[in-house]
């Protein structure tokens, strides 16, 4: 039986800035992007949900797949308000969400359901190092920033670490083989450093105050140290016989569910 919860969280960012803290613009640039990466990709993952629902054959997976495509439909949600308020100041940044869409959908229409597992179970695999860190992180990284913005990525990081185990079940259910996964990782991750390059691309054309912010340098103020851990930890994550279900969580993860649970509005959980 599944144990993942869906949450409606209602956010609303009318009016926010793009750079969302100014004590930290670079963070504030990379967390935008994810906002307009995320819209699609999450999209692209409940496709393929949709896909794998209809081949599985366990009930317990079929929940699993339900609730995981449940989660992100959510998230999905939420971050397609972020960038509309920001697409409702700077209209050119439209062209990014279009882009990703279109990639989305042509990656879609190209590959078989395998290759959408893989890709899912990849990417959804660094998301414990990846977001937990920042998590761990938040005080450097968040502190100063908008607590609508700053409570949108931390309710959407912990629920990745939530449903960290979902895509990894579902596609040893479904591919079976480990390796084809870890033989996709090139195609992959070429795909999401297209994306990504794209929409800073987009961001630097439309946006004034994020050229000084480029790919890879959202998280300087974060110490050399932590960063060598992340990375190590992404690289952990893609290996075949990775169990993202066992990859340990930040403490931050039982307290945000812990306030949550005690009813405290979360879309306004960082407002240090
Ligand atoms: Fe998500
Ligand atoms: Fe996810």
């Amino acid at each position: 039986m599944t144990n993942l919860v869906v949450r409606k969280m209602p956010f609303e960012f009318e009016g926010c800035d793009f750079i969302w803290n100014p004590a930290n613009p670079g963070f504030s640039v990379m967390m935008n992007a994810v906002t307009f990466q995320a819209i699609a990709f999450e999209k692209y993952i409940c496709k393929a949900m949709n896909a794998a629902e209809k081949i599985s054959r366990k009930p317990e997976i079929t929940e699993e797949i339900r609730a995981f495509n449940a989660q992100e439909m959510v998230h999905s949600q939420a971050h397609r308000k972020h960038a509309k308020a920001l697409v409702d100041q700077y209209p050119g940044l439209q062209e990014a969400l279009d882009f990703c869409d279109a990639e989305y959908e042509k990656l879609y229409a190209e590959r078989d359901l395998k290759y959408h597992l893989s890709y899912c179970a990849n990417i959804e695999a660094t998301f414990t190092p990846l977001f937990g860190n920042i998590i761990e992180q938040r005080e450097l990284l968040f502190t100063g920033g908008d607590p609508r913005i700053s409570s949108l990525f931390l309710w959407h990081f912990v629920e990745e670490m939530e449903h960290r185990a979902s895509a990894h079940v579902i596609y040893n259910d479904i591919v079976r083989n480990p390796f084809t996964r870890f033989f996709k990782l090139r195609s992959v991750f070429g795909h999401t450093k297209v994306l990504a390059e794209k929409i800073y691309e987009v961001f630097h054309e439309n946006v004034p105050e994020s050229r000084s912010y480029g790919l890879g340098e959202g998280m300087n103020a974060i110490p050399k140290p932590v960063l060598k851990k992340m990375r190590n930890g992404i690289l952990t994550s893609q290996m075949p016989w990775h169990r993202p279900g066992s990859a340990k969580v930040p403490a931050y993860f039982e307290e945000w569910v812990g306030r949550y649970n005690a009813g405290e509005d979360m879309r306004f959980a960082y407002s240090a």
